[in-house]
C-alpha cells in the first residue's frame, strides 16, 4: 500500500508493506535512521517520535496507522545545522555516552518542556520513564533537561 504523511515539516510518500512499523518506514523508507531500533517492543523508547504531537514508540505504530498524520523526528527538531535547544544541553550537560539512547531521550524530553517548561524532578521522572539507558545512570540526562528547561 501507499501511504503519504508529513514527515519534520515535509511531505512524503512511499510504497509500504501493511505489517511494517512507523520506525522501520522512518528508517528504511524515508531516509531517517535517527530514531533507533533498540527493542522493537515498546521498553526502551530509543524510536520515540513525535505523532500529531504526542509522544509515541515509532516501533509500536503501523506505518499504515500514520497515514495522513504529521511526524516529528530527532532529525526535524533543530533548524537546519542549528541544534535544538535540548539538542544542545544535552551536549552541554555530558549526557550522551554510546548515544543510542539520546535521540529518544530528545524527543522525549523536548515533548516535555514544550507541555510543562519548568517540570519538577518528579516530573521530569516520570515524562522520561519510557526512555532507557544503559550508559549514564541519568543523573547527566536530568541535568540536560535542567539545563534545557532554564534556558
Ligand atoms: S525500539 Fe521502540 S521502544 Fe524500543
Ligand atoms: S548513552 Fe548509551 S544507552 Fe544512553
Amino acid at each position: 500500500m501507499r501511504i503519504a504523511v508529513t514527515v519534520n515539516g515535509e511531505r512524503a510518500e512511499a510504497e509500504i508493506w501493511e505489517g511494517e512499523s512507523l520506525l522501520y518506514a522512518l528508517r528504511e523508507r524515508f531516509g531517517l535512521p535517527g530514531s533507533k531500533n533498540a527493542c522493537e517492543q515498546g521498553e526502551c523508547g530509543s524510536c520515540s517520535v513525535l505523532l500529531d504531537g504526542e509522544l509515541v514508540c515509532a516501533c509500536l505504530v503501523l506505518a499504515a496507522q500514520a497515514d495522513g498524520h504529521e511526524i516529528v523526528t530527532v532529525e526535524g527538531l533543530g533548524a537546519g545545522d542549528e541544534l535544538h535547544p535540548v539538542q544542545q544541553a544535552y551536549v552541554d550537560a555530558g549526557a550522551v555516552q554510546c548515544g543510542f539512547c539520546t535521540p529518544g531521550l530528545v524527543v522525549a524530553t523536548a515533548a516535555l518542556l514544550q507541555r510543562v517548561p519548568e517540570p519538577s524532578d518528579y516530573e521530569i521522572r516520570e515524562a522520561l520513564s519510557g526512555n532507557l539507558c544503559r550508559c549514564t545512570g541519568y543523573t547527566k540526562i536530568f541535568d540536560a533537561v535542567r539545563l534545557a528547561s532554564g534556558r
